[in-house]
């Protein structure tokens, strides 16, 4: 989704906000543009495509100039070309926005009869005519942004800078991330953090409704309230400053080709980090998370809604958290869980499971959950985000910033916090017996170096992708707590490499995709030494009599003798054995990504963060 940036303060402006702009790259664009004040006024440069073709437009000599806004444009209302690139400017007011605005055709309808006459097809263009619109009636340009905001409907989050008032910039919040990096002398503004991450750690995380104010010495925020009214915000709503733990150098690719590359192999410690705090008494973590022993006995059922790779970490839960602390886990893809009538009440713990805590549905459900009366645990991995402040309570997972649209780090991350939940709610509610629970820590401990090992698959797989290239189809089949495995593998592989793949329960194959398998087809099979192994060989039978390749991730290595390729992964409780099958799954769409010559980091059409319905 398309990324915000703006800087005030004593460097030259235009290098940080292309800086901060190449940062949010991985959101995904297809437009960029800068707007600055310097000597002769403000300036706009902005062009369809990459950030390097922004740079070969810039002027050379730079501009010097200390103010200024930047954007990545993911198309929403209008093709990707330079005229919808933003920003968007009229009267001398320039607006960069990521969101949609809702009633723009109603605003454009009433700004035309005024006489504006629009040079793009983007909602976004509304803003700076209403602006302008309102100082033409003789308000200022303050009062005229705060009047034009409460004419929006829509999520949006807004930099604002006029060329008569330079030494200002506005940052206004409505449903879409943005935060305000905290420097000496210096003020920034992003859609995350990661922009400006090598200026400052601080951070002010702003509400919806509220209006930051940046010059070179001060900020300060406003709550806007309705015709262009305001208040200035307490500390307590928005205006506090956060310390985050993140370093720049975690932003960065690390000696590493790619951010996916890197993030892959981040795992042992991701996974380590986010369990150390808690691992030798989970039943405390439940204290710190506020969960009362009282409300722990009461939980009659608990629901989880994600999006993407972190509603198949939901569906790994269900099986770990229904066979360790036997209560019933329902699972929803988060856009579909809002438009249903839940049957939630407080008896029920509510969870989202959100990488970047600004999923828009996701929030949505938490939200609708709340209302409901649940008590709303946001497993989350940015400090601050949307998701952290509005949940009830909060468990961090410590993966750093995940750059790669394609979430990794993130999902195992996501599932040794899952872990840590159902092993403590178990202990807590008398259904985990003691020496299970040591049995599952102990190997939840080991879970770093298990890991490290299933990472050293990474050359092996890239020779069996290598072996597979031009397969224009693929089919993941796994069972039980692995099926959710399969198709986290099906859909790192179509985000990835463009290839179509379909994951299914190993079980459920005959009821249709059998048809699919053809000579050469390739079928990525997870065969786990557990209870269901026997019946997942039979597939394996079934596949290859029909012509199908199949690629088997298994600890077992007998199946050397069954499949046409073997992965071989290390022995681990069946309850977790998915944080190790993903790791080849996550290794081959990488490298068939690599090899199909596609953008991997930033595969086409997809933002890291959806933050529109
Ligand atoms: C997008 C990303 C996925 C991610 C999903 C949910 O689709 O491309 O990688 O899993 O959003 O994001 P969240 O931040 O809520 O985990």
């Amino acid at each position: 989704m398309c990324g915000i940036v703006g800087y005030i303060g004593n460097r030259s402006a235009i290098p940080v906000l292309m800086d901060g702009l190449k940062k949010l790259e991985y959101r995904g664009y297809d437009s960029a543009g800068v707007a600055y004040i310097n000597g002769n006024g403000l300036e706009i440069k902005k062009t369809k495509g990459r950030i390097e073709d922004l740079h070969k437009i810039l002027p050379f000599p730079l501009p010097e100039c200390k103010i200024g806004v930047g954007h990545t444009r993911w198309a929403t209302h209008g093709e990707p070309s330079d005229r919808n690139a933003h920003p968007h400017a009229c009267g001398g007011v320039v607006v960069v926005h990521n969101g949609i605005i809702e009633n723009y055709q109603q605003l454009r309808s009433r700004l035309t009869s005024e006489g504006h006459e629009f040079s793009s097809e983007t909602d976004t263009e509304v803003i700076p005519r209403l602006i302008s619109s309102h100082m033409e009636k003789g308000n200022t340009f303050e009062e005229s942004m705060k009047k034009a905001v409460s004419d929006l409907r829509g999520s949006y989050a807004l930099g604002i800078m006029s060329g008569n008032c330079p030494g200002k910039l506005f940052a206004i919040r409505n449903g879409s991330p943005l935060v305000i990096g905290v420097g000496q002398n210096e003020y920034f503004f992003a859609s995350d953090i990661p922009a400006f991450l090598q200026f400052t750690n601080k951070f002010i995380f702003l509400e919806d409704g509220q209006i930051c104010m940046l010059s070179r010495d001060d900020i300060t925020v406003e709550n806007l309230g309705p015709n262009g009214s305001s208040k200035k915000a307490r500390q307590s709503s928005g205006a506090k400053v956060v310390e985050i733990s993140w370093t720049p150098e975690m932003a960065e690719k690390d000696g590493f080709d790619y951010f996916m590359l890197k993030e892959m192999y981040e795992q042992p410690r991701t996974v380590r980090d986010t369990m150390s705090e808690w691992l030798d008494n989970p039943p405390k973590m439940l204290d710190s998370l506020g969960l009362t022993p009282k409300m722990v006995l009461g939980l009659r059922r608990l629901h989880i809604a994600a999006c993407g790779t972190s509603y198949h970490a939901g569906l790994v839960a269900k099986y770990i958290i229904e066979a360790l602390a036997h209560i019933p886990v329902d699972v929803e893809i988060a856009s579909e869980f809002r438009y249903r009538d839940q049957l939630i009440d407080k008896n029920n713990l509510f969870i989202s499971i959100t990488q970047s805590g600004e999923t828009a549905d996701t929030l949505a459900a938490q939200r609708e959950a709340s209302k409901k009366g649940a008590f709303t645990l946001s497993i989350c991995n940015v400090v601050g985000s949307t998701a952290s402040r509005e949940a009830d309570s909060v468990l961090y997972t410590r993966a750093g910033p995940e750059i790669g649209v394609a979430s990794t780090k993130a999902f195992t991350a996501q599932l040794a916090a899952l872990c840590l939940i159902a092993i403590a709610l178990g202990m807590k509610r008398g259904r985990l017996i003691a020496a299970e629970a040591e049995t599952l820590i102990n190997q939840l401990k080991k879970m770093p170096s298990l890991i490290e090992k299933a990472l050293a698959s990474g050359k092996h797989v890239k020779d069996i992708v290598g072996r597979i290239k031009g397969s224009r189809s693929m089919l993941y089949l796994g069972r039980g707590i692995n099926y959710p495995i399969a198709l986290e593998g099906a859909l790192k592989l179509k985000e990835i490499s463009y290839i179509h793949a379909e994951g299914y329960p190993a079980g459920e194959m005959k009821h249709g995709p059998i048809a699919l398998i053809e000579r050469g087809l390739p079928v990525v099979v997870i065969a786990p030494m557990d209870n269901l192994f026997e019946k997942t060989l039979s597939n394996i039978e079934e596949v290859k009599a029909r012509g199908g390749k199949v690629i088997v991730v298994t600890d077992e290595p007998g199946l050397r003798t069954k499949a046409d390729e073997v992965i071989e992964v290390p022995p681990a409780h069946p309850a977790l054995s998915p944080f190790l099958n993903v790791i080849p799954l996550q290794l081959m769409a990488f490298w068939s990504g690599v090899l199909n010559g596609t953008d991997v980091d930033k595969p086409r059409n997809l933002a890291k963060s959806v933050t529109v319905e």
